[in-house]
């Protein structure tokens, strides 16, 4: 592509039309927009009716007491069920469920329908025997195998809520989910592989359990690379033991439409990360219906969505969504080497994929050279989703991965949303390339100001959500006045996001990031405070501050500025390597900031407030902005210098 054509595809009013043939064939047509807004209740019931519900609710929606929604009231619903048994039920049982692309060269594996529903049991009847009821929680640590869904659907089976947590976050971060829900069961695995290495997460788990006393009293451990692990006996068991001796006959129970089914934690703008809490009915009709919808799904689709089980996509599209379609989908472990994406794409002939900006702009630098080798004509719908995507990488994803045939939809949704939220409809919408366009049918979105007003066509502000929404978070867990502060606070009956947006002048919605004190690093949310907890936990540091700057390739990065003790003098010769991996130990390497600068102060205001605005100046190395509300207006020029130097010094 050259720059007059990518200049001509960028230009302002740019609109991508949706191929014919899936306009004509499109499960969800424009009509629905007007249908969903006349009676929202009656769209979701719709929604609601293409899964299998043990008993039929009475009532769609009860906001008689908002914040606090409760969807399909009186329904009563099995999860595990409608992802796995009910496929099988309708003779799809040989249909594969899950292609796994394991990392080591060939190693993959097919799940079928049939299988899943059997592992699904088993894992049901071993957490039985380990004393798992209804309502317990169970944490959940393992790489991308297919182990992992099996351990959440028993976990749904049973009505024991899981909460994931990443495997790449730290020991210490395990250890405080678990310790916050109050886990007595942890399910993991020796290790996963990563960059063609086995890595290991057991020891982490060892870490974990120290600090957490003996709150839990079982580690249940999947094989997965073979490396030694050290064993607590009377703790740890293999999951091939205590799994693979069980039954694959259990008899369901059908849980209250309101049981909760998982807590997902995520950082928020203060240093203690949030419990998100799900509950079952409305969040697995949001997910199917807007995994259907969103990406025009068809019964001989291939789907593939990059994300990790442990974030929230993984959970709502990879997961619950996808499987509660029936969908056959491509789970994939390991690190993309180049071309390894494509590969699979082919192999596979995925003709729905999902991923990450920054996953693009990464291919994007190496070159088209790599994907325009391999025949990626089955792709047929794409989808994009974690932050902003700019439109040179979505035009790049549409021509280069898209053969300028498939659609791209820019997905705006949150952890706290569950589902989807704004998007284009791929059969629907004339796309523009970085716009998420409107809010979906049965959604109620708005951009407003500072007075909760809506603004007009062609300016910005807050982003709100109106109206409840099926797979809403309920709360936070254990902490309902939280949740009434973060989200309903702001404006009387508005949800807010927490992320700027702008209305274009055909009154589009455009993201334009995080309006609060968190990042999004590579589609990750970080929190500025989390960080700078991690920093001050370091014994030679005094007082730290962290800001996100823009980045070419994750979106934004961590940079950290530090004051030290006194007693640390300069911190030594590799003070800043060394506060790096303290952090990485803290929360986990994706934390680890791109750059720390070692500074003599900070700059504040009279009240001691840090002024992050003027770092992100530094940071982004641009000219500092006001600085009359400083209490000492020089720190600036002592932070300049100190920058000059260290970036003398790279
Ligand atoms: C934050 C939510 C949604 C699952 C992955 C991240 C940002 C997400 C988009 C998008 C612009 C986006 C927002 C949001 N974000 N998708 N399509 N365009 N920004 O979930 O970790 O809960 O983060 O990610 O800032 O608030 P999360």
């Amino acid at each position: 592509m050259n720059d007059q054509t990518l200049s001509n595809l960028l230009s302002e009013d740019r609109r991508f039309e949706p191929p014919a043939e899936l306009a004509a064939n499109a499960n969800v047509k424009e009509e629905a927009y007007e249908r969903a807004a006349a009676d929202p209740e009656a769209y979701w019931e719709t929604a609601a009716e293409r899964l299998d519900w043990g008993q039929k609710w009475d009532q769609v929606l009860d906001w008689t007491n908002p914040p606090f929604a409760k969807w399909f009231v009186g329904g009563t619903i099995n999860a595990s069920v409608n992802c796995a048994d009910r496929h099988v039920a309708a003779g799809n049982g040989d249909r594969v469920a899950i292609h796994w692309v394991g990392e080591p060269e060939g190693d993959t594996r097919d799940v079928t329908y049939a299988e899943l529903a059997d592992e699904v049991a088993k894992a049901a009847n071993a957490l039985t025997e380990l004393g798992v009821r209804k309502g317990d929680r169970v944490a959940i640590y393992m790489p991308m195998i297919p182990e992992v869904v099996v351990a959440m659907l028993a976990c749904a089976r049973l009505g024991a809520i899981h909460t994931v947590v990443f495997g790449g976050f730290s020991a210490d971060a395990l250890a405080s989910r678990v310790i916050d829900c109050d886990a007595r069961v942890v399910i993991t695995a020796d290790g996963g592989f990563r960059r063609g290495a086995p890595s290991a997460l057991k020891p982490a788990v060892d870490e974990a359990m120290e600090k957490v006393g003996d709150l839990v009293r079982t580690v249940l451990v999947v094989r997965r690379t073979g490396q030694d692990v050290d064993w607590h006996e009377g703790r740890d068991l293999w999951w091939h033991e205590v799994v693979g001796r069980q039954s694959t006959e259990h008899e369901p129970e059908m849980h209250d439409s309101e049981h909760p089914l998982f807590v997902m934690y995520t950082s928020g703008s203060t240093g203690k990360p949030k419990g998100i809490l799900h509950t079952t009915g409305g969040y697995l009709t949001g997910t199917s219906w807007t995994h259907w919808s969103v990406f025009d799904l068809k019964d001989d689709d291939v789907y593939w969505c990059t994300a990790d089980v442990g974030w929230i996509t993984g959970h709502s599209y990879l997961v619950y969504g996808p499987l509660a379609n029936g969908v056959t989908q491509v789970m994939f472990e390991g690190t993309p080497e180049k071309g390894s994406w494509w590969k699979v794409i082919q192999d596979y002939k995925v003709s729905i994929f999902y991923t990450a900006p920054t996953a693009i702009r990464t291919f994007m630098k190496q070159g088209r050279e790599i994907p325009d080798s391999y025949d990626m004509s089955s792709l047929r719908v794409l989808g994009s989703v974690g932050e902003p995507i700019n439109p040179e990488a979505y035009v790049w994803y549409r021509s280069v991965i898209g053969g300028d045939r498939c659609p791209v939809v820019d997905t705006w949704w949150q952890t706290e949303t569950g589902q989807i939220m704004i998007s284009p409809l791929p059969g629907v919408t004339a796309a523009k390339p970085g716009s998420a366009m409107k809010a979906l049918p049965g959604i109620s979105a708005d951009v407003v100001d500072d007075d909760a007003h809506s603004v007009p066509n062609g300016t910005g502000g807050y982003l709100v959500l109106k109206q409840p929404w099926p797979a809403m978070l309920r709360t936070l867990w254990g902490d309902d006045q939280r949740f009434k502060d973060t989200y309903w606070s702001r404006w009387e009956g508005l949800y807010f996001a927490g992320d700027g947006a702008k209305r274009d002048d055909d009154g589009d919605i455009w993201l334009l990031g995080r309006v609060d004190d968190v990042m999004n690093v590579s589609g990750h949310r970080l929190s500025t405070t989390e960080i700078e907890s991690a920093l001050v936990s370091h014994p030679k540091v005094a007082e730290a501050a962290v800001v996100g700057a823009s980045d070419e390739t994750t979106g934004q990065a961590v940079i950290a500025f530090v004051i030290l003790r006194e007693a640390a003098g300069d911190g030594g010769p590799d003070i800043v390597e060394e506060l790096r991996k303290h952090v990485a130990h803290e929360i986990g390497p994706i934390a680890k900031p791109r750059q720390i600068m070692v500074v003599p102060e900070l700059p504040k205001t009279r009240s001691g407030k840090i002024m992050r605005r003027l770092l992100k100046d530094v940071a982004e190395n641009r000219e500092i902005g006001d600085v009359t509300t400083l209490a000492d207006s020089t720190v600036m020029d002592l932070i300049k210098a100190r920058e000059a130097e260290s970036s003398s010094a790279d």
